[in-house]
């Protein structure tokens, strides 16, 4: 069995030091009866693209709930997930939501990401200060999103506590009955809602992603109602919650490393290599998880039909083997053909990627180029969710100089 705690707050403060212990140590840890963790880069990128390992969502619920636990609702929403699914539906559904996805060109998207990033700032640019996660990070993808679906934002926003209540349930370490309910609801609440928006929409059809998906078409082959709703919660549940929590680690990653950050503000055409460099250095998903769907050996190990590998992105994106002194942020980090497993690899690689890295390098352009004197708060010690496979921060407390303070310094304390 595994020798470190994932739940000690130590590793929920910097789990990379127990990773880089893991990844020494030998290609597969036991992580409960059925389950491995796996580290290396090697065998991350290797598994998440082999055909032998798939999805089976139910069965891991299962082993760490109990049989009757698959019934409950959260877990069964979820498993209608295109995420949660192998050929030949994966197969299907990617195509046909990737179908309707790929209508959305980057000057739309990154139009759209402007907008709703000055937007934000116009919001709390005179106060001075504001939690960056609450006020920032978090809206941000979600009037993005919602934008997309064409939903009014107000409807976005009431669904995050649900959000956050529901991708609980891909948790590495299995969550209490608390949890389980709260998850239960959360999922009740999106089906209804997204149930009644496709219904509308059915009626009005507009040039939104649910409109453009209840007309996606690939031959005979179009998406039922339930496929859409679904997946339409996918969009908005991995279209917000990965990408807020991205914002907030790519912000504090930049602010504990000064040097690098003056490198950017001197030059923001780095921008996207800086982004990719958050992304490997502090992703926000640090947890993807394949079946076994036959025995499949690796090094020493047989990993039997039916056990679950926890494939640990984040560390095999600090593995020496790959990449040369890992634990150093350099956004001037020279291209490689293998990068990191940020967005996952395989048939899986995430369909949002591209909108991601927009949303990241236009939230991120958007707070240097208008906040030029941004600072943080408490970036040595801040305060991390407790959570494995979703990694970040609760808050992230900012203050600046603003037009009057600046005219008249007596006139406002920062915060
Ligand atoms: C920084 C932000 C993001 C990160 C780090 C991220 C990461 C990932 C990862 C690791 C996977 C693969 C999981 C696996 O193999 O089991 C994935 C899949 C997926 N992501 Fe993202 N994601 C991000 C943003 C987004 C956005 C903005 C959207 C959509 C609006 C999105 C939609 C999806 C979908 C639909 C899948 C499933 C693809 C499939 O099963 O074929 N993601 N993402």
């Amino acid at each position: 069995m595994l020798s470190i705690d994932l739940n000690s707050p130590a590793f929920l403060r910097t789990p990379y030091p127990f990773y880089a212990e893991l990844r020494n140590a030998a290609p597969l840890h036991r992580l409960m009866p059925g389950a491995w963790l796996t580290t290396r880069y090697e065998d991350a990128d290797r598994i998440l693209r082999d055909p032998r390992f798939g999805k089976d969502f139910l069965a891991g619920v299962a082993r760490r709930y109990g049989a009757g636990a698959v019934k409950e609702p959260a877990f069964q929403m979820v498993n209608r997930f295109m995420l949660l699914m192998n050929p030949p539906e994966h197969t299907r559904l990617r195509a046909l939501v990737g179908k309707a996805f790929s209508v959305k060109q980057a000057p739309e998207l990154r139009r759209l990401a402007q907008r709703e990033t000055d937007r934000l700032i116009d919001e709390f640019i005179d106060h001075g200060c504001a939690d960056l996660v609450r006020m920032f990070a978090y809206p941000l993808p979600v009037r993005i999103i919602c934008a997309l679906l064409d939903i009014p934002p107000e409807d976005g926003l009431p669904y995050l506590e649900d959000a956050q209540a529901l991708v609980k349930v891909f948790e590495l370490s299995p969550i209490g009955p608390s949890d389980i309910d709260a998850a239960n609801r959360a999922a009740q609440a999106f089906e209804r809602h997204f149930r009644n928006i496709c219904d509308e929409r059915r009626k009005n059809p507009g040039h939104d992603l649910i409109s453009l998906l209840l007309q996606a078409e690939e031959g005979e082959d179009r998406l039922s109602r339930d496929e859409i709703v679904a997946n339409v919660a996918l969009l908005f549940l991995a279209g917000h919650e990965t990408t807020a929590n991205m914002i907030g680690n790519a912000l504090l990653t930049l602010f504990r490393h000064p040097e690098q950050l003056a490198l950017l503000r001197t030059n923001l055409s780095l921008l996207p290599r800086a982004v990719n460099e958050c992304l490997r250095y502090e992703t926000s998903v640090h947890i993807a998880a394949r079946v076994a769907m036959q025995d499949v050996t690796i090094g020493t190990v047989t990993i039997k039909r039916g056990e679950t590998v926890y494939i640990n992105l984040a560390a095999a994106n600090r593995d020496p083997a790959v990449f040369e002194q890992p634990e150093r942020f350099l956004i001037e980090r020279p291209e490689q053909t293998q990068k990191p497993l940020s967005f996952g690899g395989g048939m899986h690689y995430c369909l949002g990627a591209r909108l991601a890295r927009i949303e990241l390098e236009t939230a991120l352009a958007g707070l240097l180029r208008r906040l030029p004197e941004l600072q943080l708060e408490g970036v040595d010690d801040p305060p991390w969710k407790p959570t494995i496979t979703i990694r970040g921060l609760d808050r992230l407390p900012a203050y600046w100089q603003t037009e009057r303070s600046r005219a008249d310094p007596r006139s406002e304390q920062p915060h």
